[in-house]
C-alpha cells in the first residue's frame, strides 16, 4: 500500500501524500481504500463454505466513507453505542445488519435497538437481561439476544485492551450462561440467538482466540443440544497487526482457527474485527514544527500532530512506526517524536533512530487507521484534523478539518 519514492516522496497507492498535505494542511489522516478492501476480502475468503457473517467494529474508524466502503464490501456492523447504530444506518446497513454491544446500555439505547429489530444485541449481564426482557415484553415484541461470556482468559495483550479476564468488567462469566441461556427461553421477551465472546484487541498468538473460540463454540453446542434453538457463535474481533517488526498471525490463520475451535455446527460463524481491517490502512501525516537538541541530551522533534490526533501512544505506550516523507541523506540519529500538547505524554516515540529532520518536513505516523481518527479530541481548542481516502489511483477529502467556530457552535 506505502511506497517510498525518493523525489516525490511517500506515495499511498500511487498519490503522493505530499501532495494532500499541501491541500489538506496537517496534520491529517490518508487511508488506503485497496489496504481495507484487501483485508476484509482476506477474511471473507477464509471462510469458506462456512456460514459467516464478518460484523466490521466501528468503533474502530467510523467516517462515513469508510464504514460505506465497507457495506460494500458485504460487511455487516458492530456498533458500540446509539452513535455508531446510527453511523451504521446511514451508511445503508438494514437493522438486521447490525449487532448492538456494550458494557453499559442505557434502557433508552436498549428500546431504540429493540425497536429498530437489530440482528442481535450482545448483553453483558442478568440485570440487562432483566430490563431488556421487560422492555420488549411491554411492548409484545421479542428481543434477539446474543449473551456475552467472560471465559476469564488471558488474551496476554495490553491490560487497557484486555476484556475476558474475570476482573474485567465485560460479559457474565461462563460458568453461568447456561443457566441464564434456559432461564430466556421461558422470558416472554427473549429469543437468544448466539453466544458472544471477545477478549481483547491487538491479540498477537493465536492460542487465547483459540481458546475463547472453543470455550464458546463448546456452550453453544451444548446449548444447541440441549434445544436452545441459536443462530450464531459470535467469536469478537482481536486479531492485531504488525505495528513494528514482531509477526503477527495472518487474518487466514485466525479466521482458520476460529473455524476449527466451532466444530461441526450449523450455527453461523461471525466476527467483529475492527483493527485488522482497518488499522494498517491509515496514516496520520503531520510536519515538524520544531527540532531542538538539549546539549548532552536529548533531539526533540516536535510535531503539529499530537495526542489530540493520535492518543494511542498517550495512553497505551503504543509503538508506531514514524518516517519522513523525504528522507533527507545522513545518518539516522534517536530522537523523541512529541507534540505540542503541553502534557509530557504527548510523545509519539521515543529514542527513535530518525534520518535528519528540519523544520518544515513532512511525516507519517503508520499504522493508525484504526482507533486514530475515533479517538481524537479537541483538547485546547484544536479542531479535529481532515481524513482523505485515496482509492484507484486519486484521493478525496471524506472528513474536511473542522473550524474553529464549528467546535465553539455548542457553547453560549
Ligand atoms: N468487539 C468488541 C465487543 C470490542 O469491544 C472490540 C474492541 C471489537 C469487537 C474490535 O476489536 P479489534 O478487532 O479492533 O481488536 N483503543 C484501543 C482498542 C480498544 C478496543 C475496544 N474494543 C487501541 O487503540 O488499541
Amino acid at each position: 500500500m506505502v511506497s517510498a519514492h525518493q523525489e516525490q516522496g511517500l506515495r499511498v497507492d500511487g498519490v503522493a501524500v505530499a501532495d494532500v498535505a499541501r491541500a489538506l494542511g496537517t496534520p491529517c489522516y490518508v487511508y488506503s481504500a485497496a489496504s481495507i478492501r484487501d483485508a476484509y476480502r482476506e477474511l471473507d475468503t477464509a471462510f469458506g463454505a462456512r456460514r459467516h457473517a464478518i460484523h466490521y467494529a466501528l468503533k474502530a474508524n467510523s467516517t462515513l466513507a469508510i464504514v460505506r466502503l465497507l457495506k460494500g464490501l458485504g460487511a455487516h456492523a458492530d456498533a458500540n453505542s446509539m452513535g455508531e447504530v446510527d453511523v451504521a444506518l446511514r451508511c445503508g446497513f438494514a437493522p438486521h445488519e447490525i449487532v448492538f454491544t456494550g458494557v453499559g446500555k442505557s434502557v433508552a439505547e436498549l428500546e431504540r435497538a429493540l425497536m429498530l429489530g437489530v440482528h442481535a444485541i450482545n448483553v453483558e449481564s442478568p440485570g440487562e437481561l432483566d430490563r431488556l426482557d421487560q422492555l420488549a415484553a411491554a411492548r409484545g415484541v421479542k428481543a434477539r439476544v446474543a449473551l456475552r461470556v467472560n471465559p476469564d482468559i488471558d488474551a496476554e495483550s495490553h491490560p487497557h485492551i484486555s476484556t475476558g479476564l474475570r476482573d474485567n468488567k465485560f460479559g457474565v462469566p461462563i460458568a453461568l450462561a447456561s443457566g441464564l441461556f434456559l432461564d430466556m427461553t421461558r422470558r416472554p421477551g427473549l429469543t437468544p440467538v448466539g453466544v458472544h465472546v471477545h477478549i481483547g484487541s491487538q491479540i498477537t498468538t493465536l492460542a487465547p482466540l483459540a481458546k475463547a473460540a472453543e470455550a464458546a463454540s463448546v456452550l453453544a453446542r451444548d446449548l444447541c443440544a440441549a434445544g436452545v434453538p441459536l443462530e450464531q457463535v459470535d467469536f469478537g474481533g482481536g486479531l492485531g497487526i504488525a505495528y513494528d517488526d514482531t509477526p503477527v498471525p495472518e487474518r487466514t490463520a485466525w479466521v482458520r482457527t476460529l473455524v476449527e475451535a466451532a466444530g461441526a455446527t450449523d450455527l453461523t460463524l461471525a466476527i467483529e474485527p475492527g483493527r485488522s481491517i482497518v488499522g494498517a490502512a491509515g496514516l496520520l501525516l503531520s510536519t515538524v514544527v520544531d527540532v531542538k537538541h538539549v546539549p548532552g541530551g536529548r533531539r526533540f522533534v516536535v510535531l503539529d500532530a499530537g495526542m489530540t490526533e493520535l492518543m494511542r501512544p498517550a495512553l497505551y505506550g503504543a509503538f508506531h512506526r514514524i518516517e519522513p516523507v523525504v528522507v533527507r541523506p545522513g545518518a539516522p540519529e534517536p530522537a523523541d517524536v512529541v507534540g505540542p500538547i503541553c502534557e509530557s505524554t504527548d510523545r509519539f516515540a521515543r529514542d527513535r533512530a530518525l534520518p535528519p529532520l528540519a523544520v518544515g518536513d513532512l511525516v507519517v505516523v503508520r499504522d493508525v487507521g484504526a482507533y486514530g481518527a475515533v479517538l481524537g479530541s479537541t483538547y485546547l481548542r484544536r479542531p479535529l484534523p481532515p481524513e482523505a481516502l485515496v482509492d484507484d489511483g486519486t484521493w478525496t477529502t471524506i472528513r474536511r478539518r473542522q473550524t474553529l467556530d464549528e467546535l465553539l457552535q455548542l457553547e453560549v
